[in-house]
C-alpha cells in the first residue's frame, strides 16, 4: 500500500515541483472550473493534480504519462485517497483518441534543453527539446479536439517559450488564451547551466533574472477556450 511517509523511489523521481504548486495554487482558486467536470490530465507524474481535481469535484478521472513508474505511482495514490481514476501509459493524446474533457491540464515538461537526467528526474520529466516546444507544440494543437462544447484547459507555460507562437497555434484552432497569473520559479544551476544557449541570452533580463549565482525564471499558468468565451 502507498505510504506518503515512506516515499519509494518512483515517488522521490516524480516528486511534485514548483510548476505543480503553481498549477495546483491556480486550480484550488478557482473550483467552479472542476466542479462536475471530466477532466483530463496530459503527463500526470505522480497523480497529485488528478488527486487535487478529485477532492474539488471532478465527476470523472483521467490520466496519460509516458512513464510506467508514473502510472503506477498515480494509480496507487488515487486509489488510497478513495478516488476513481483511469490513467493510461501511452505518448500525449494516443490513449484518449476520440475522446472529449470538459478540463485538460498539463504540466507537460519543455524547458529547452537536451533530453538529460537532471537531479534525480528522467529527462522526460522537464527537458522539452532544444525549443522547449517538443510537447508543447502538440498538445496545443490536439485541444481542440479533445474538449467538449465548454472546454478548457489549464496548463503550465515557461516565460521563456515563446508565448505568442502558443497564441497563434490556438488562434488557428479557434482557441484564446489568456495568463491567469505568473509566479516566479527558481532555475537550479545544473538545469540553467543547460539551458538552450539562445535562448537564454535572449531571455535574461526579460523572463529570466539572475542575481549572483541565483536565477528565477517567470512561469505562467494559462487557461485555453474557445474564442471569445472567456469568463
Ligand atoms: C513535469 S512532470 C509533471 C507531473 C505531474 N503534474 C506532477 O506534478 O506529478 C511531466 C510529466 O509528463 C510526462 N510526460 C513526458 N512526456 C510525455 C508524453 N509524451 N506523453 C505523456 N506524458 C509525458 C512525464 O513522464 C512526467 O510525469
Amino acid at each position: 500500500m502507498f505510504d506518503a511517509r515512506k516515499p519509494s523511489p518512483a515517488v522521490a523521481t516524480l516528486r511534485p515541483s514548483e510548476y505543480t504548486a503553481a498549477l495546483v495554487h491556480a486550480l484550488r482558486a478557482e473550483p467552479s472550473r472542476v466542479r462536475g467536470a471530466r477532466v483530463l490530465e496530459i503527463g500526470c507524474g505522480s497523480g497529485v493534480v488528478l488527486a487535487v481535481l478529485g477532492g474539488l469535484g471532478a465527476v470523472s478521472l483521467c490520466g496519460v504519462d509516458i512513464e510506467d513508474d508514473a502510472v503506477a505511482t498515480g494509480q496507487a495514490l488515487l486509489r488510497d485517497l478513495g478516488h476513481e481514476a483511469e490513467i493510461h501509459r501511452g505518448d500525449m493524446w494516443l490513449p484518449v483518441a476520440g475522446r472529449r474533457f470538459d478540463l485538460i491540464v498539463a504540466n507537460l515538461p519543455h524547458f529547452p534543453m537536451d533530453h538529460l537526467e537532471i537531479s534525480g528526474r528522467l529527462s522526460t520529466w522537464s527537458s522539452g527539446g532544444i525549443d522547449g516546444r517538443e510537447f508543447l507544440d502538440p498538445l496545443l494543437e490536439g485541444l481542440s479536439e479533445h474538449f467538449t462544447a465548454n472546454g478548457r484547459a489549464i496548463i503550465t507555460h515557461n516565460g521563456f517559450v515563446d508565448v505568442e507562437r502558443s497564441r497563434r497555434i490556438l488562434e488557428r484552432h479557434g482557441l484564446a488564451m489568456h495568463i491567469v497569473r505568473t509566479v516566479l520559479v527558481h532555475i537550479p544551476n545544473e538545469k540553467i547551466d543547460r539551458m538552450t544557449s539562445t535562448i537564454l541570452q535572449a531571455e535574461e533580463g526579460r523572463s529570466i533574472h539572475r542575481y549572483g549565482p541565483h536565477v528565477f525564471a517567470d512561469m505562467h499558468i494559462v487557461e485555453i477556450a474557445a474564442a471569445g468565451t472567456r469568463g
